[in-house]
């Protein structure tokens, strides 16, 4: 039953991944707000530039270190001491498994001496619910998370109820965008530096695979694409920045083409299964939503099939602590908590939907979720 007569205030906590945050987000009764009170997030990226990608023993003391500091900035933003907040809430996985444990710890610790309830909250419920806290989206909706460590289509039916409809059987897209811009020698993070690149590139040049269009299963694929610019990349070398340019802007045409025929799939199949929603909406949520063209794509595609398309402000698409603060006010006013959440151990792994069989592959977070 969800309790509309009650306001909450509750801290969310992140560090599944190589972002350090916490958030204060608050929801004012009778369901209005709901206002994001404080937002900190410190990212890790000089720590992994090195080393071309994050390395988790770095991101799990990185973590240690920052915590502590990150948490007092969000208590500090928001006007909220700790005794006025409702329940922490903290990722509790799928991640990283050094950074889970410290952030679970740290609000466990919290949790028990300030004598507040914890939340345990799938990280991808956090992406999964962020409409909910920017737009107010009703439910049913789909969701489509590109991450470093996801590559999904999710549909979200209500707190706590989702249906995996496609994942990556190899590579996550940001992972794809990264390993394209290493081969190339374009710096860490891969992602912004390819777009950049792409803008000065013709598309048209190399004609790469769309991986998995026109194909009965909805999921994606991106290591054959990555397998084909390493191929076109070893052919042509040593690479001329124009060289560059083109092998960008090809491989970004094709994911945006391949992605664009993976979502209209599942539009069409959302519209079959649910005729009755007057406003179906396409959710999109991780970092390569940043990507310009991939963004226009996947608008043009909504705007066709009649879907409103909902793209969160970037910085609530990328990993942040205020969409688990949200998941936390979900569950919290759903009654939705878990008694025994004090002996909730981090989860490396963990599915949205149980129910979806796991599929292989291994990305930056380790084991698709
Ligand atoms: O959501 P995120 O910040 O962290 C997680 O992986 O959870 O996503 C980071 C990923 C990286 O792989 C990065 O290269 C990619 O998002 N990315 C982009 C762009 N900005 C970030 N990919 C394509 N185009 C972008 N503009
Ligand atoms: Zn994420």
């Amino acid at each position: 039953m969800v309790q509309r007569d009650k306001s909450f205030r509750v801290l969310g906590i992140e560090t599944s991944c190589d972002e350090t945050a916490a958030s204060v987000v608050a929801l004012e009764a009778g369901g209005r707000g709901p206002k994001i009170l404080s937002n900190i997030v410190l990212s890790q990226i000089e720590e992994h530039a090195a080393f071309g990608g994050v390395v988790p023993e770095i991101a799990a003391r990185a973590h240690v270190e920052a915590l502590d500091g990150v948490i007092e900035a969000a208590l500090a933003d928001s006007g909220t001491d700790l005794s006025e907040i409702d329940a922490i809430a903290a990722t509790a996985g799928p991640g990283l498994v050094g950074g889970l444990i410290v952030g679970l710890m740290t609000a466990k610790a919290m949790a028990m001496s300030a004598g507040k309830p914890l939340i345990a909250v799938n990280h991808l419920e956090g992406h999964a619910l962020t409409a909910r806290l920017t737009d107010g989206l009703a439910f049913p909706y789909l969701l489509l998370l590109v991450s470093g460590g996801h590559t999904q289509i999710v549909l979200v039916r209500g707190v706590g109820d989702y249906q995996r409809w496609a994942t990556t059987i190899d590579d996550a897209l940001g992972e794809a965008f990264d390993k394209t811009a290493k081969m190339l020698g374009l710096p860490y993070p891969g992602g912004p530096n390819v777009e950049i690149a792409a803008t000065r590139g013709d598309p048209s040049r190399f004609a790469f695979p769309r991986p998995m269009k026109g194909e009965q299963r909805p999921d994606f694929s991106f290591s054959g694409l990555k397998t084909a610019v390493r191929q076109a990349a070893t052919e042509i070398s040593p690479l001329s920045d124009k060289d560059v340019a083109d092998i960008c802007a090809s491989f970004q045409l094709a994911v945006s083409d391949a992605l664009g025929d993976r979502v209209l799939r599942a539009l069409s199949r959302f519209r079959s299964e649910f005729p009755d929603t007057a406003s179906p909406a396409l959710v999109v949520a991780g970092g390569v939503a940043a990507n310009r063209q991939i963004k226009a794509t996947l608008e043009a595609l909504c705007g066709e099939y009649g879907f409103r398309f909902v793209a969160p402000p970037h910085i609530l698409c990328t990993d942040n602590a205020a969409m688990i603060a949200w998941a936390g006010i979900e569950r919290l006013r759903a009654g939705m908590t878990d008694p025994h959440a004090m002996d909730f151990v981090p989860r490396s792994r963990w599915p949205l939907d149980s129910i979806s069989a796991p599929v292989v592959g291994s990305g930056r977070r380790g084991a698709k979720a």
